[in-house]
């Protein structure tokens, strides 16, 4: 059956949920699924917010039929062309084809490269800044090329100040009929989520996402409807703070992630004795993972989160051991800036990894090596313990800034 739920007069979410799919983009582990939202304004005109993953189109459609009730739907507006969002506009122009499916210039060379359907005759160009009044409602056009594809835009409804902001602002996890932040405990269930969303999804874009901010500086925004995930109408202060630290590429909180490889342990053993040696110094959210077990978008979704940074590996084919050599590649391709970082390398017979691992923070923006990085050989001894606590006393120093 239908499944719609009115968020503001005469506006409507008419999307659904996907618990099945095992990896969103085919990358990112969804624990919980993920939502596709789409909004249907029903005012003097009709306006249908973008499309939905063709994964849900039965319902969607079913969503669309019972409230559109037998009208004409009159405007498709396509803010953004990724197709968990636009695997339905075919059906919805199929469905009323005298509907004008508004876009710009670049959300139709995308359309024609990914669908077969020629729906030139159904084209309105717009341009930023310019307005759609639907009757009581009005959208404007506020553009955000690279947050995170080249064609998204937002839309703001002007009279009661409602931001469709396309992905900005979404994240992974299925809604729960509560469809909003103050219907449910955001901070515990999707903060988190937000953040591996934002890290690994748009993080690469921080200073576009910083030029929105720009565009819509001083505008009154109510309400804000992202494409996955709840709609923020209470505390939309809390999401847009953490939007505006994240992409400059600032820590949210004091704290130490330390990422491992370790084939055989004795990396691992060094990374827990120093996580211990932190502890003991003081040192409070100290977050520990192996590179070959946790995936890469939850310890991307911390270094995001947290200030320092301890990155151990050992050498492997006179190289560095894959599963860092591909985190330190995804770091890199995010931009990830602006931490501490402290480095430990492991070999038995030929030092590759703490030299690669060097290079590779030197190659990211505003990375500081801080204490003696370690090349340990094999396995850290007894004997050698003073050299850890070295490192874990410039680290804590540099945490607890003493
Ligand atoms: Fe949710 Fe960029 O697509």
């Amino acid at each position: 059956m239908y499944n719609v739920r009115e968020i503001s007069p005469n506006i409507y979410w008419v999307g659904g949920n996907d618990r099945r799919l095992e990896q969103f983009e085919n990358l990112f582990p969804l624990a919980n699924g993920v939502s596709y939202n789409s909004y249907l304004i029903l005012d003097e005109k009709t306006a249908l917010i973008d499309t939905v993953d063709d994964a849900i189109t039965d319902q969607y459609l079913e969503n669309i039929t019972h409230l559109m009730n037998g009208r004409e739907l009159d405007y498709l507006i396509i803010n953004h062309m990724e197709p968990d969002h636009c695997g339905n506009i075919e059906n919805i122009v199929k469905m009323y084809p005298n509907v004008k499916v508004v876009g710009n210039t670049k959300s139709f060379t995308l359309f024609h490269q990914f669908y077969n359907m020629d729906i030139t005759a159904n084209q309105m160009i717009v341009k930023e800044g310019d307005e759609l009044s639907l009757g009581t409602h009005n959208l404007k056009f506020v553009f955000a090329p690279m947050v995170h594809w080249p064609e998204v835009m937002m839309n703001l409804e002007t009279t009661k100040g409602i931001l469709f902001a396309a992905d900005a602002f979404g994240t992974f996890g299925a809604l729960a009929g509560n469809l909003f932040d103050d219907e449910i405990d955001y901070a515990n269930l999707y903060i988190d989520e937000a953040r591996r969303y934002y890290s690994n999804i748009v993080g690469k874009f921080g200073a576009q996402v910083q030029s929105v901010f720009k565009k819509i500086a001083g505008q009154e925004i109510n309400m804000i409807c992202s494409l996955h995930g709840p709609i923020f109408r209470s505390d939309i202060s809390l999401i847009l703070d953490l939007y505006d630290k994240w992409s400059k590429y600032e820590a949210e909180k004091d704290g130490v992630v330390i990422f491992y490889g370790s084939m055989y342990g004795n990396t691992a053993n060094t990374a827990d004795a120093l996580a211990n040696k932190l502890a003991q110094r003081g040192v409070t959210d100290i977050r520990v993972y192996d590179v070959s077990k946790t995936h890469p978008s939850y310890i991307i979704s911390d270094i995001f989160k947290y200030s320092h940074l301890v990155a151990a590996a050992p050498t492997y084919n006179m190289g560095l051991y894959y599963p860092m050599d591909n985190l330190l590649h995804e770091m890199a391709a995010l931009g990830v800036k602006n931490r501490k970082v402290a480095l430990i390398g492991n070999h038995s017979w030929a030092s590759a990894a703490l030299k690669i691992m060097t290079e590779r923070f030197a190659s990211m923006k505003n990375m500081e090596i801080i204490g003696d990085s370690l090349d340990i050989k094999s396995r850290l001894k007894d004997g050698e313990e003073q050299k850890l606590d070295d490192l874990a006393d410039a680290i804590a120093s540099s945490v607890l800034k003493k």
